[in-house]
């Protein structure tokens, strides 16, 4: 039997991965959350982990208050504790237990302005010779691509990757993307777009004007229960330890998801498509940081994912 320690558990995330591993008996798992550890707290990470000793540590805390920390100090400080450093420590001892650790991250560890790749075979940016006839660029980045934040969140959850390259041994990076499924337990918890939006074209329905979403920022949606089962076949596969992108397929923009939702959603409101200019946030979002995954079986599309979230949740 594998002992599986859940971390951050009361998570959209982890909540799901306790929902996978606790239905499967081969696994006995211990879920915990800020009540029983601060991951911040390098002395209290080895202390009780090693205590508990698991075979496997999936780590599904962190912080995620993208605006809160691009404008205040105190905040961003906090984020890199959290985000930057603590996986570090949950490296260290998974190492010297010899125990597997999962860590979770993020799109907005790239630029959001990725390279057009070339079909292949052509050997420069010509765009004109006749390999280009038929061929369809996808856009984004890969798991080799090099990282460069364009906001202090990214910055934290890159040097949360890095922490983990330097210190750990037995580990797998997932950068997931715009993750959505039931609202998290945690007291921090944020309602996921999809949530949002649905209050707010119910509310708008007889609005002429419609509702304003911005036609920016394409990558793809994350639906959290796919995320923990992926997580898990990762594992029982013995992939390769390394990084891997895990997200739903279909990449959009908000507006074009929106659209969708609507139409799953019989709601009747008008979707305006804008640029992010209409409503400025203190961090910069990437502007396509759509994660191409070329190690894993593709998942299914976010619009499956969205209707059977839709059917669970009654709407
Ligand atoms: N949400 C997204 O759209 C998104 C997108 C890309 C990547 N990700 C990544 O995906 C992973 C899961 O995200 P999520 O949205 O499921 O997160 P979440 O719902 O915010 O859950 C994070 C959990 O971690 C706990 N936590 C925070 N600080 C902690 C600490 N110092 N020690 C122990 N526990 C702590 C939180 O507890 P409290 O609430 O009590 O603080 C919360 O229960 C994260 O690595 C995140 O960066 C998320």
């Amino acid at each position: 039997m594998q002992k599986v320690l859940i971390i951050g558990a009361k998570g959209m995330l982890g909540q799901e991965l306790v929902n996978v591993f606790k239905n499967d008996k081969d696994y006995k798992v211990t879920a915990w959350d800020f009540g029983q550890i601060d991951i911040s707290d390098e002395v209290q990470v080895k202390e009780k982990i090693t205590k508990l000793s698991p075979n496997l540590i999936l780590n599904a805390a962190a912080y995620n208050a993208v605006d809160l920390c691009e404008k205040d100090k105190a905040e961003f400080e906090k984020a890199k504790k959290i985000n930057g450093k603590a996986p570090g420590y949950l490296a260290k001892v998974a190492k010297k237990m010899d125990a597997t650790l999962v860590h979770y991250s993020t799109d907005y560890v790239f630029s959001g302005l990725p390279e057009l790749p070339e079909p292949a075979g052509c050997g420069g940016s010509c765009s004109s010779c006749s390999l280009h006839e038929g061929f369809v660029p996808q856009l984004g980045f890969d798991e080799n691509a090099i990282p460069e934040p364009v906001q202090k969140y990214g910055q934290t959850k890159l040097m949360g990757e890095e922490a983990v390259q330097k210190n750990g041994e037995k580990y797998y990076i997932i950068r997931l993307s715009k993750l959505f499924g039931k609202p998290a337990k945690s007291k921090t918890a944020k309602k996921s777009f999809f949530d949002v939006m649905l209050a707010v074209g119910k509310k708008n329905v007889s609005n002429v004007d419609g509702v304003k979403v911005v036609d920016e920022e394409t990558s793809c949606f994350t639906y959290a229960p796919d995320l923990a089962k992926k997580t898990k076949e990762i594992i029982e596969a013995n992939k390769p330890f390394g990084i891997y992108h895990v997200t739903n397929e279909g990449a959009c923009t908000w507006h074009q998801a929106v659209v969708e939702l609507y139409r799953m959603a019989k709601i009747k409101t008008k979707v305006v498509p804008v640029s992010s200019d209409e409503f400025p946030r203190p961090a910069q979002r990437p502007y396509v940081s759509t994660l191409i995954n070329t190690r894993l079986n593709p998942m299914r599309s976010y619009k499956l994912a969205l209707r059977e979230y839709l059917k669970k949740s009654k709407i």
